[in-house]
Parts: C-alpha cells; sequence; structure tokens
C-alpha cells in the first residue's frame, strides 16, 4: 500500500520502517545499475547520510553484488578485502539483487552494527521487498 501509492516516497519509508523494525538494520538502502556509465547509482535510503552516492561496479561489497548478480552476505566487513566503508560502526553487511524480467536492475544493502546478524529470513525478506520494488519501475535507467 505505502509503495504502490506513493512512489520513491513510499520506497524511503519502506527504508525507514525496516532500519526502525529490525533493530539490527541500522542503514537500508537502494541502489540501482547503470550499465552504460557501469556505476551503480544510489537511491532512496534510511540511515546515516552516505558519500557514497556512485559506486562502479565491482567496487565494495555492492560493486561485487552489480557484477555477480548473488546475494552477498557478510558477516565481518574487516574480513573483506573489497569492502567501503561507510560507517566506522558497521560491522556486517547484506545485499540482495533486484530482479526485473530475470535481469538484475538494482539492490538493497543493509548495514548492522551487529557481528554475524543475518540469517535466511532476512534474505527472503529482502528479496521479497526487492521484487515490489521492481515491479514499481522506478529504476532511472530504463531497465
Ligand atoms: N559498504 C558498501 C558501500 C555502501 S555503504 O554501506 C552504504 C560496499 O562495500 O559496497
Amino acid at each position: 500500500e505505502i509503495l504502490s501509492t506513493n512512489g520513491t516516497k513510499g520506497i524511503t519509508e519502506v527504508c525507514e520502517l525496516l532500519m526502525n523494525e529490525i533493530e539490527y538494520y541500522n542503514w537500508v538502502g537502494f541502489y540501482f545499475m547503470n550499465d552504460e556509465t557501469q556505476i551503480l547509482e544510489i537511491g532512496p535510503y534510511a540511515g546515516a547520510e552516505t558519500e557514497h552516492t556512485r559506486i562502479p561496479y565491482g567496487k565494495g561489497i555492492c560493486g561485487q553484488v552489480a557484477v555477480s548478480g548473488e546475494t552477498f552476505k557478510v558477516d565481518d566487513v574487516y574480513a573483506q578485502d573489497n569492502y567501503i566503508a561507510c560507517s566506522i560502526e558497521t560491522k556486517a553487511e547484506l545485499v540482495v539483487p533486484m530482479k526485473r524480467n530475470g535481469s538484475v536492475i538494482g539492490q538493497i544493502d543493509i548495514d548492522s552494527h551487529h557481528a554475524t546478524p543475518f540469517t535466511d529470513e532476512d534474505e527472503v525478506l529482502l528479496s521479497q521487498i526487492c521484487d515490489l520494488v521492481a515491479a514499481l519501475d522506478l529504476s532511472p535507467f530504463g531497465h
């Protein structure tokens, strides 16, 4: 309901809802893929402002998901070589791809201040949310 009636603003509300309701979600946001520039562009998000509004494919956890198209769960971000730090408080990260008509058009990114917080249920929930958001056809890049 929030999603279908409010477009992009609705997605920001979804991010806020997830962050507020799930204690170990401390930053929640979407990135959309721009295949022409090979750069992920930030979409709606909730949590601290980030300077990582554009992430080249391949860089960081998000950029790796842009290339692989596969969910990437990181229990300990400090154990990763290819990681872009947004907040020094972040310990874990989960990135789930958003698909539309079989191709990956973006992703949802969750940062957690807790170590090893994510379960399979998080992956299912976030993938369902990605499906809902993809169906709204809000990517600025004409996927
Ligand atoms: N940590 C991400 C960068 C995005 S911020 O977490 C919002 C990464 O390594 O790709």
